[in-house]
């Protein structure tokens, strides 16, 4: 069987999807065909390969993975600097080694040590590694004239986070800026990749598993903890991933183009809409928000300009973008209208297809002597949001609508794509006892546009918004 390539990867790497047409010579609907099989035939495989190591890079022959980003000093693009905060855990010593790796792979280190990761290894020793001081202390004033703490969060193209220990990870989820590295947490504005390691049982902790969902949530991206025997003897989840596998993750993250989506505008609808029957009642559905959110998180991760607007949910609202909260299908219609134009709208939202006709303004009451033991609601159909957007004289340049089916995903999910006239649909099979989508960490989908049918891997929410966000970029060719 072919090697899988990851044509998402190699497509960054040489500047967008337009260039690799131009490598190869064909249009965007090869390209979208090889994305879908994840293979290529072995004439264009060799076209890649001399396309990128003619650019610099390093490439593994089987599977086209790209090993090490096109050399510095000969190209002159500044390399990647990734900001290792280590926190104090056992594992600490296991952050030299990934620093050593990632510079291999062409990144450039920058260390940080908290309080406690001094006790485990000195900042001499990952100052020698790098080639670069190590920073430790928020208050020295010397940091603070030379490079300052916001700006060294903002000079990283990655801050990697390892080991995450449970506390700071607890004290990031919190928000605390009470030393060097949380400080930074705070401060930057690149993307964060966290290591966990830690006893299973406090890996297993409500608290802990609460502050990974929080930090997840706000786009921080996780690798591990893995299964096996840990530093305390016991044997179970929390041993911190292997320093090849961080370093691998660390350069996928560090060299994507972060601010790939800068200067476009985006809509997302998230979240279940709220339908009144009375002042107390009303008739809703399960959504979580959770998809939607990560979506917009993940397009304003790379520069986007976002407005979310979101149904009632039980999610933190996100930084750095605009959040509209509603309640009505009504409501989530005028605040998307509000928002436009935009280049791009997904509408993620389960919004309610119907609303009561009248909902009443006090309480409904049950009459006292009843004959009639039926309650008669008379409902009318609530406006389609992204149909409307389909028709709207200022339709959005890439229209992304759901579908979440029963049945019959693929033939639906076409067709709600003509019907509602969006570019791409999104669709996935609900309602299997054993696979729920709803208020589930994970989502299983099929990415349905005019020339291509994707199969996507079972991933996490989060996983997915990233991979989409990276698609729609390269749809704008960036
Ligand atoms: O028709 P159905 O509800 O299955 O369509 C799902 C897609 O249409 C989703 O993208 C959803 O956000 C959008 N939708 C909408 N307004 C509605 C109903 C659905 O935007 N009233």
């Amino acid at each position: 069987m072919a090697n899988h390539v990851d044509l998402t990867a190699i497509m960054t790497a040489l500047g967008g999807r337009q260039a690799m047409q131009d490598v190869l010579g064909v249009g965007a609907s090869a390209i979208s065909n090889y994305i879908a099989r994840g293979s290529v035939p072995t004439h264009v495989r060799s076209k890649l390969y001399n396309a990128l190591t003619a650019r610099g890079y390093q490439v593994r022959l089987d599977d086209l993975s790209i090993l090490c980003g096109p050399d510095a000093a000969t190209s002159q693009i500044k390399k990647p600097m990734v900001l290792l905060i280590i926190g104090g855990g056992i594992a600490a010593y296991k952050a030299l080694e990934t620093a050593r790796r990632m510079q291999q792979l062409g990144l450039d280190v920058t260390g940080v040590l908290t309080k406690s990761a001094a006790q485990f290894i000195t900042p001499l020793s990952v100052a020698a590694l790098t080639n670069q001081k190590c920073y430790d202390d928020l208050f020295s004033l010397t940091d603070e004239a030379e490079m300052g703490h916001i700006r060294l969060a903002r000079s990283a193209d990655l801050v990697l986070v390892m080991p995450a220990t449970a506390n700071l990870m607890a004290r990031a989820a919190c928000g605390l800026a009470d030393d060097l590295a949380t400080t930074i947490l705070l401060a930057t504005t690149t993307p964060i990749l966290m290591a966990p390691a830690m006893n299973p049982a406090m890996w297993a902790h409500p608290a802990t598993i609460a502050n990974q969902a929080i930090l997840r949530q706000r786009g921080i991206h996780m690798i591990g903890p893995t299964e096996g025997d840990t530093a305390c003897g016991e044997i179970g989840s929390g041993r911190m991933s292997e320093p090849a596998d961080i370093a691998a993750t660390a350069f996928e993250l560090a060299v994507k183009r972060p601010q790939s989506l800068a200067g476009k505008t985006a809509i997302v609808t998230a979240g279940p809409t709220v339908e009144p029957i009375d002042s107390v009642r009303f008739i809703a559905n399960h959504s979580s928000g959770k998809q939607g959110y990560a979506i917009a998180v993940a397009l304003a991760a790379r520069g986007a300009s976002v407005t979310l607007i979101s149904g009632p949910v039980a999610l933190p609202a996100p930084p750095q973008l605009q959040l509209v909260s509603v309640q009505t299908a009504r409501d989530m219609q005028a605040a998307a209208h509000a928002a436009l134009p935009a280049d791009i709208a997904i509408c993620a939202a389960a919004v309610a297809d119907w609303r009561v006709a009248e909902a009443s303004h006090a309480k409904l009451k049950k009459p006292d002597h009843r004959t009639d033991t039926q309650m008669q609601l008379s409902l009318v159909e609530n406006p389609d949001i992204l149909a409307a957007l389909g028709q709207s004289d200022q339709r959005p340049t890439l229209l992304v609508g759901f579908a979440a089916e029963t049945e019959d995903v693929l033939e639906n999910a076409t067709a709600k794509r003509h019907r509602k006239q969006c570019d791409w649909i999104v669709a996935n099979q609900v309602g299997a006892a054993d696979d729920p989508v709803f208020g589930s960490d994970q989502n299983h989908i099929m990415l349905i546009s005019e020339t291509a049918v994707e199969n996507w891997p079972r991933m996490l929410k989060t996983e997915l918004a990233d991979k989409l966000a990276d698609r729609i970029a390269m749809e704008f060719g960036t």
